[in-house]
């Protein structure tokens, strides 16, 4: 049986961290589950990469070939993602045509409302149904629109760690494809990765992304508020934010700092519930039913809790191995409690078999 292997790559701003995939003969959508190979992750100073933008090139690179060394990845061939504010992402229906030639297409179709010059843009579209309009047979997706330069020094860090990017994708669909599994492909659903400085919000209904929202807050501005009222060090902030939680009393020298953390965390959740509201206006029959979290900001003590009560929504946290077989190379107790952050990179993996 033939199989392939492909290698996800998510550059975040605290780490970098690769998941490889083995899949079977019907690649990313056959019959069998894929098999996770390998998983690793290294640190990375702050500043290194600002809202999912690399800004050191050469401390990336060394980072990423320090992972490759550590997890003893053999291929070099990597999908990358992208997703921060830059990248627009939105729904467009679009007269049908074969998808290659509807892509070819884009330049022309969306010149006019976009907030960038097409010669600066990335452009792709991702086909999520189709029906019967007014002019005839019509496509209903999202058009994905990145500005170029948003995407290359990500892409340059990454060739000068001796890799080399296959495919760049939106990290809001890299997530999907990574835990839009069972129930959560048959209802409408909200994924939400709180990073350290990007909250991803991607709306599904029956698995197909419909709202993508890059907000950009995460875990880091709240260490930074604790920081900045303590008057402590960074890591000391980090310390005494995953202490303090939200929602939890505290001693009163720590009242200053959970109120700093409850500052912040408010105006995130009040800006990922608005997000939740302006999909279900727009989508009055199909109210959302769950929001599912990943990334390193949803490891907050308290914060599902608090997500749940102000948007009146079950939470849970996301998945991603419920879905895949795991190799000998990889021990899936080492895995445990490391969800939060393997859903993006095998999400990546998932964008298509090398
Ligand atoms: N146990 C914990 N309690 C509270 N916060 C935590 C915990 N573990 C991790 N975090 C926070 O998670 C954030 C990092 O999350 P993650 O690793 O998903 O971000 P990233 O992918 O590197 O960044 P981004 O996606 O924004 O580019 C940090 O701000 C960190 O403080
Ligand atoms: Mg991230």
């Amino acid at each position: 049986m033939a199989t392939s292997r492909v290698i996800g790559l998510d550059i975040g701003s605290s780490s970098v961290r690769a998941a490889e995939l083995e899949f079977g003969s019907g690649g990313p959508t056959g019959k069998t589950a894929p098999t996770l190979v390998r998983f690793g992750s290294v640190p990375l100073p702050l500043g290194a990469v600002r809202d999912g933008e690399v800004t050191q090139g050469e401390i990336v690179s060394s980072a990423l070939r320090q992972l490759w060394s550590q997890a003893k990845f053999e291929s070099k061939d990597v999908n990358i993602g992208v997703g921060n504010q830059r990248v627009v992402v939105r729904e467009l229906d679009l007269p049908w045509m074969p998808l290659a030639q509807l892509k070819a297409s884009l330049p022309f179709q969306v010149s006019e409302s976009l907030p960038m010059s097409t010669d600066d843009a990335l452009l792709d579209y991702f086909p999520t149904g189709e029906y019967q309009g007014q002019n005839g047979r019509t496509v209903n997706g999202m058009l994905v629109a990145a500005q170029r330069d948003t995407v290359t020094a990500n892409v340059l860090a990454v060739e000068s760690a001796g890799l080399r990017p296959r495919m760049v994708d939106l990290n809001a669909f890299a997530l999907v494809r990574s835990l839009a599994r069972g129930d959560l492909a048959r209802s409408t659903v909200a994924f939400v990765d709180i990073g350290a400085s990007i909250t991803t919000v991607v709306v599904t209904a029956q698995g197909a992304p419909r709202l993508v929202r890059s907000l950009p807050q995460g875990g880091q501005h709240v260490t930074n508020a604790v920081a900045s009222v303590a008057g402590v060090t960074l890591p000391e902030a980090e310390a005494i934010k995953r202490e303090v939680g939200i929602g939890y009393s505290v001693s009163a020298d720590r009242a200053e700092a959970a109120e700093a953390v409850s500052n912040v965390v408010r105006t995130l959740v009040e800006a990922i519930r608005n997000t939740f509201v302006y999909y279900s206006s727009n989508n009055p029959g199909a109210p959302l039913e769950l929001v599912v979290l990943t990334g390193g900001g949803a490891h907050l003590a308290g914060l599902g809790q608090y997500l749940s009560s102000a948007s009146r929504l079950q939470v849970t946290l996301g998945d991603p191995l419920a879905g895949l077989r795991s190799a000998k190379t990889v021990s899936r107790e080492a895995l445990v409690g490391h969800e939060a952050f393997i859903a993006l990179p095998v999400g990546l993996a998932y964008g298509v078999a090398a």
